[in-house]
């Protein structure tokens, strides 16, 4: 028998896997990958081998490849959190608006139809409130592959989701979690729940993920905006980054301050529009558990693996951070 995750040997939302494996009287079983959640941690191999199972793990290649597809769930078994996957549309000018802020579509069809595929394998989709306002979006994962729509989630501090938001008049095709501060008002707490929303009241974003990760969410789809994406950079929690770069020009040349912060002839800080920066080396990994040769990330900004490939007209990087 081959199995990409080792059998457990606990009860959960299934009866006991190695149970089924000795009374159906299998001699021997190769494992992909390990579980290294508490409960299991090699039980179920042990009370196999016991039971004269002859028991091998995969080598190489295959058990690399288990372990890449099991990430969102090793990393919850691991940390309690989500994994995290930011996905970014940029400029050739490198940003994620225009300089006045508006929206315009950045990446093609095809990529979109691809985010919308992401979507459908996550969990969950976060956005920052500054998206929500600006673009009042849907966020359902709107392609034929979706079996279960992934819960909505704005991080929104001060409760500022508009009752009549999108999300919150959609709430029949998936949930809506509001990630709000402690000192958030009441009374904006009090509507958001009335018009069915769930509160999370979280003052991080590593508390905030822990919440989601008790929620039994182990997939993170960040999709920005770019405020939001550098708050999750710091803390220090992006698993994964997925890029578009479309060949369009958004106006980041123009005005490069906005852009080449620091540069010479940059606007004043207190004028610049956050901008995330894939090279940041802030942060290291809290939790210590990740594959990272030299820190939370790998040698700080580089990825452990990168990949770079066209999707219509535009270039995709994906780039992975942290493994587990
Ligand atoms: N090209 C792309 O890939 C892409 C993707 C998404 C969005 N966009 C565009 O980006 C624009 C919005 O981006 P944005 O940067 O202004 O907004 P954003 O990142 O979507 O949201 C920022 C807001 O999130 C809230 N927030 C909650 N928790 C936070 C935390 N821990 N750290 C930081 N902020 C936190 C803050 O408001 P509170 O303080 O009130 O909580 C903050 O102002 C829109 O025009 C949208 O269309 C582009």
């Amino acid at each position: 028998m081959y199995v990409t995750l080792e059998p457990c040997a606990h009860e959960g939302r299934q009866p006991r896997c190695v149970d089924a494996i000795l009374e159906a009287g299998i001699g021997r079983v190769v494992i992909a990958s390990d579980d290294p959640s508490e409960k299991a941690s090699g039980r179920g191999p042990g009370m196999l081998r016991d039971g004269e199972v002859k028991v091998e793990f995969a080598p190489g290649e295959e058990a690399t490849a288990a372990r890449l597809l099991n990430q969102p769930f090793r990393k919850h078994a691991r940390t309690g959190m989500p994994l995290v996957t930011l996905k970014l549309a940029i400029s050739l000018d490198g940003q994620t608006t225009t300089p006045e802020g508006a929206s315009p579509w950045i990446s093609g069809a095809k990529s979109q139809e691809l985010v919308h595929r992401w979507r459908a394998e996550s969990d969950a989709i976060a956005v920052g409130i500054g998206t929500v306002l600006a673009d009042n979006p849907l966020l359902t994962a709107r392609t034929p592959a979706v079996h279960r729509q992934p819960a909505r989630v704005a991080f929104d501090r001060q409760a500022r989701l508009p009752l009549d938001s999108q999300l919150l008049q959609t709430l029949d095709q998936s949930p809506v979690l509001v990630v709000a501060a402690q000192d958030s008002d009441p009374s904006r707490l009090t509507a958001l729940r009335n018009a069915g929303a769930e509160i999370l009241v979280a003052d991080d974003i590593s508390a905030a993920l822990s919440d989601l990760g008790r929620r039994g969410i182990t997939s993170l789809f960040l999709e920005g905006g770019a405020t939001l994406a550098a708050a999750f950079d710091e803390a220090a929690q992006i698993d994964e980054v997925r890029t578009f770069v479309a060949p369009i020009l958004l106006g980041g040349l123009a005005s490069g301050s906005r852009r080449f912060e620091g540069e010479a002839g940059g606007a004043p800080p207190a004028q610049r529009r956050p901008v995330f920066r894939p090279d940041a080396s802030r942060g290291q990994s809290p939790t210590p558990q990740a594959k990272n040769p030299a820190s939370g990330r790998g040698t700080p900004g580089l990825p452990l693996h990168h990949a770079i490939k066209s999707i219509g007209k535009d270039a995709l990087i994906t780039a992975r951070f942290k493994e587990w």
